[in-house]
């Protein structure tokens, strides 16, 4: 699929830029300063529509109106009311804006973005968002359908910052919107695409893509022979049933100094999750093909990252494997030894992501990060807790757990900070092991966290549950989450 293009144009008056579609935004009934050159162009056609009530400037509503000036065509947009219009309101209008230039034939559009800007709603955030927004919503699932709808007619929009903003610092913004809405895309087509394609020797190669031609960045792929010697005896013991090989995928970015302490970001890659040996019911088993989207998510950010050229050092750890019964598959109460040396017993085969996440949090450890986030589909609890609106996010580091909600905040792919408290630890005692891998009944995402944190103790780390942000069940489909969080996070952490 071709890329969307985004491009920054000052100009001054709406009437005489040439363009197939201008979108002027309207608050209420009230006329931006481009609606009213524009109506002022074409004696009142703009104020005319507004007084016959075809058009009332709901916050995303839009209206089309024959062509005024040298554009082809004009899209009025809706915004609400001025003093409501905030960033919750601007994505409602954006959302709206996407779906209609989506629905329309126009190739090209012009966006008077500088009469949308104002103190609560800044001209980068604004720009990020329409960057991101208009890709992100023309994400089309084609990869396995034979006969796919009819692909988009737009190509490119042309954003008018105004006056404020310099052309170089806007077009940043739109080229860093744009990236990561290709990063979300990104995670959502590895989620969408069906167990049998995508399999942990697909996410290794789609990993080693990210290396492609770019001299900053390093993809390399453990085989389960080096992890046998490495001692990842949890990670393999999940692998043990599958006729896929288990893949552990380490991506390099380093595009901050030499020496300086990278992210780490720790992806749950169960390519098919059917319960293993503790099968799962048959109803909704095919949503476990969701279940590396945390590893989807690593992939996308970095490809956002990478795009963006963040000044900044980033490794992805991926612990990719299928999780299935057979006759070779490891069974309930079965010991195995984890990297670290801690035993664990495993009560429940379907407990999978915490054994293959708890090797990829000790091998971490020679990374000497500046701190680990690992993201993970880990527990049904977690979409029982927050539904679908919030990751949950646990960290064993404040300053940590805050940077990841503000980024949340900021991005509209927000988290919720749950509890590490001994208490629940204590629900993972074994009788035979060090940590048995189910805790007894009661904060199944809890005692999930817990048991990571045990492996986790060395660095700053947080750990978020996507089990409910990650993907929809009706229509069903990857959200692409949280891409748009931990690329913002890593922004924020960025020199320059
Ligand atoms: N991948 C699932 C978690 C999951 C379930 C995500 C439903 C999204 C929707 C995970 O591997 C799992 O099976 N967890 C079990 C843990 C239990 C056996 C302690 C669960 O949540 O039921
Ligand atoms: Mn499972
Ligand atoms: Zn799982």
């Amino acid at each position: 699929m071709s890329r969307l293009t985004f491009t920054a144009r000052t100009s001054t008056d709406p009437a005489k830029a040439k363009t197939h579609c201008a979108v002027v935004a309207i608050f209420g009934s009230e006329l931006s300063a481009s609606a009213t050159a524009l109506d002022t162009a074409s004696n009142g056609a703009i104020s005319t529509a507004i007084k016959l009530g075809d058009f009332k400037g709901k916050p995303g509503q839009t209206h089309l109106l024959p062509g005024i000036g040298k554009a082809q065509r004009v899209m009025l947009l809706g915004c609400g009311e001025r003093k409501s219009f905030d960033q919750t309101v601007a994505r409602e209008t954006l959302q709206g804006l996407s779906n209609a230039l989506n629905a329309s034939s126009t190739t090209e559009a012009l966006l008077q973005a500088a009469d949308m800007v104002s103190e609560v709603v800044s001209g980068p955030w604004l720009l990020e968002l329409v960057a991101r927004g208009i890709t992100a919503s023309g994400y089309r699932y084609t990869a396995t359908v034979a006969k796919p709808k009819e692909p988009l007619a737009l190509k490119k929009m042309i954003v008018n910052p105004g006056q404020a903003l310099s052309a170089a610092l806007a077009q940043r913004a739109l080229d860093n919107g744009a990236a990561l809405g290709a990063g979300i895309n990104c995670a959502r087509e590895l989620g969408n695409l069906p167990g049998n394609i995508c399999t942990p020797s697909y996410l290794a190669s789609e990993a080693r893509k990210l290396s492609r031609g770019n001299s900053k960045v390093k993809t390399q792929v453990l085989e389960e022979k080096k992890m046998r010697e490495l001692g990842m005896g949890s990670l393999l013991s999940v692998s043990a049933g599958s006729d896929e090989p288990a893949k552990l995928i380490v991506i390099e970015y380093r595009g901050g100094k030499t020496g300086d302490a990278p992210q780490v970001l720790v992806g749950k890659g169960i390519t098919f999750d059917s319960g293993g040996i503790s099968l799962k019911p048959g109803a909704s088993m095919d949503e476990m093909k969701y279940d590396m989207c945390g590893a989807a998510s690593v992939i996308g950010t970095l490809q956002a990252v990478i795009e963006m050229g963040l000044a900044l050092n980033v490794t992805g750890v991926i612990a990719a494997a299928e999780n299935m019964p057979s006759g070779r598959a490891t069974k309930p109460g079965d010991v195995v030894k984890a990297m670290s040396g801690t035993t664990i017993e495993i009560l429940n085969t379907d407990a999978e992501g915490r054994l293959v996440l708890c090797d990829a949090l000790t091998f971490a450890r020679r990374f000497k990060p500046a701190a680990v986030i690992d993201i993970a589909t880990l527990t049904g609890a977690c979409v029982v807790a927050l539904g679908s609106h919030a990751s949950a996010v646990y960290a064993n580091n404040e300053p940590l757990a805050e940077q990841l909600l503000a980024a949340g905040t900021e991005t509209h792919d927000r988290g919720w900070r749950m509890p590490l408290w001994d208490d629940y630890r204590k629900q993972l005692k074994s009788n035979f092991a060090d940590l048995a891998n189910i805790g007894s009944p009661g904060g199944g995402s809890v005692t999930a966290a817990c048991f990571l944190a045990t492996f986790a103790e060395d660095y700053p780390w947080a750990h978020l549950d996507i089990a409910g942000s990650a993907w929809n069940s009706s229509p069903k489909g990857a959200t692409g989450r949280p891409v748009a969080m931990l690329t913002r996070y890593l922004q924020d952490r960025a020199a320059g």
